[in-house]
């Protein structure tokens, strides 16, 4: 399914550098955890922001990163892939001015327009993006800042103007009188400058203020004094612009994209919520056509779901892959697995590891799967443990069956091939394979290889007698 907000319509490229500031720790959030690693929609603040900058294909992104740069790197390689992004350092973080500033070397020298954005957008659409660095190089001003006008702009830069409503300067909330903390237009924290008079006028910048930093937000109005042209676009959806300061407003913002993703689904989709307010779906996911999705399902990751299938209640899926027609009962667990067509899993299953079910297996109650295959029309129902398992076709799994895969130092693989009766509980002490055609004894434990058609009962199970003779193929 195609995600809107990661194309580019137009298909413009735009000829600046992006730089992103990410190196502060976001105190508002209360957290051990640097601001821009915190997630939304299961991705981090910064993948979301580094995308959209990638979308709109500009010479090269460079991001600014402190607290927690290794991870902050991770987060924007892993959203990125090798494509090309280069990162600063900023040792300590004395305020805004001071992050552009670290990437003076890299940037001063460049002929193309510095965009400069947080990595606490997340909400940024490319578009808006493009659209802002075309109005700057249109207008040809040294610096353009893109604001919004909010009925709540407290804890944000204010935009001053002048009688004749040319722009002043900013001000942050901090520092401002309170005629000025009336002002409702904000600053939102992109930029787009040229570069060389953006680090001429920065090196002016001193951290004169409530808050002792470096403010970048001083630029604008050292740029003006040296008479060079300062524009301000004001942008309508403040929402798009809004910062992430607290773990409320995250939790705001998955709520919006929750919503946006399920109505998506269901509108275009041909998917049915039975309730849309309790269901989580991230936005990498793929659902097809007339699948019914029951309260309280959580689906996670990349996880791709075929068309007529049916997910009840309390069950997780995580980057998995399910067929058409396949029927989740309640409270499953189903992380990195594959689920072919016509299957039933559940209730109680949980499938981890690159489990695999075939057309038409079957998995009921309180049963695992790890790294294990159950084959086409095989069946699982109750109560069993299937570890590093291959389970060939229209084999039955008894209750209670468990695959002694682990010898206390390693694991080892079971082999059960086609049309095979497992009985209930019966222990399979890995490594071991019992042949096609093969019955085990309920309480067998099974200690060697079944040869095929084959009965075998007891502790340890021995052979018992031959079921029939193999006609030779
Ligand atoms: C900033 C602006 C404010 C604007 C608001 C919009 C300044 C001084 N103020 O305030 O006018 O209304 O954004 O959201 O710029 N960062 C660093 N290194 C630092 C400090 C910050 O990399 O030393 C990064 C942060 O990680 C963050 C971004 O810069 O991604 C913005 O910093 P933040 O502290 O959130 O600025 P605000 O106080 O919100
Ligand atoms: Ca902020």
């Amino acid at each position: 399914m195609e995600k809107d907000h990661h194309s580019n319509p137009q298909n413009q490229k735009a000829s600046a550098n992006v730089l992103i500031l990410a190196a502060g720790l976001g105190t508002r959030m209360k957290s051990r955890k640097a601001k821009v690693l915190h997630e939304l929609a299961g991705r981090p603040l910064i993948a979301h922001v580094s995308r959209a900058a990638q979308t709109i294909e500009p010479e090269r992104i460079y991001v600014v990163v402190g607290h927690q740069a290794a991870e902050v790197e991770a987060a924007v390689r892993n959203e990125l892939g090798d494509r090309s992004v280069e990162f600063v350092i900023q040792t300590e973080q004395r305020g805004t001015g001071d992050a552009v500033m670290a990437a003076r070397d890299l940037l001063e020298n460049a002929d193309a327009t510095i965009l400069i954005l947080s990595g606490d957008v997340p909400l940024i659409r490319p578009e808006t993006l493009l659209k802002f660095v075309t109005q700057h190089e249109t207008s040809g001003a040294a610096c353009s800042i893109l604001s919004v006008k909010l009925e709540n702009p407290t804890g944000y830069g204010r935009i001053v103007r002048d009688e004749s409503d040319s722009f002043m300067r900013i001000i942050e909330e901090k520092d401002a009188t309170r005629q000025e903390r009336e002002i409702r237009e904000i600053n939102t924290g992109f930029y787009c400058f040229d570069s060389a008079k953006l680090f001429r006028a920065l090196g002016l910048v001193e951290p004169l203020n409530e808050q002792g930093e470096y403010y970048l937000t001083d630029v604008p109005k050292i740029l003006l004094s040296e008479g060079e042209s300062i524009e301000v676009f004001a942008h309508s959806n403040a929402r798009e612009l809004s910062g992430i300061n607290t773990r409320a407003e995250l939790a705001e913002f998955e709520n919006l994209l929750r919503r946006r993703t399920i109505r998506k689904l269901m509108l275009e989709g041909g998917v049915t919520f039975i309730d849309p307010s309790h269901a989580y779906i991230s936005d990498a996911t793929q659902i097809d056509r007339d699948c019914v999705i029951h309260p309280d399902v959580i689906i996670e990751g990349n996880t791709i779901i075929g068309e007529g299938c049916i997910i009840r209640s309390g069950t997780r899926i995580t980057n998995s892959r399910i067929g058409n027609n396949v029927v989740i009962k309640d409270h499953c667990v189903i992380v990195d697995s594959q689920i072919d067509s016509d299957c039933s899993v559940g209730p109680f299953a949980h499938l981890r590891m690159n489990a695999h079910l075939e057309e038409r297996a079957t998995v009921g109650n309180f049963v695992e799967l790890k790294k294990s295959r159950l084959g086409r029309g095989s069946k699982s129902m109750h109560l069993t443990y299937l570890g590093d398992a291959t389970v060939g076709q229209n084999t039955n799994i008894g209750a209670g069956t468990i695959t002694c895969n682990y010898d206390g130092k390693q694991k080892h693989k079971t082999l059960i091939e086609d049309d095979v009766k497992i009985g209930s509980d019966t222990m399979l002490v890995a490594p071991v394979k019992v042949g096609s055609g093969s019955v085990t004894a309920a309480g067998a434990v099974v200690i060697e290889d079944v040869p095929p058609d084959t009965l075998v009962a007891g502790v340890p199970a021995v052979i018992k007698r031959k079921l029939k003779s193999r006609t030779a193929e």
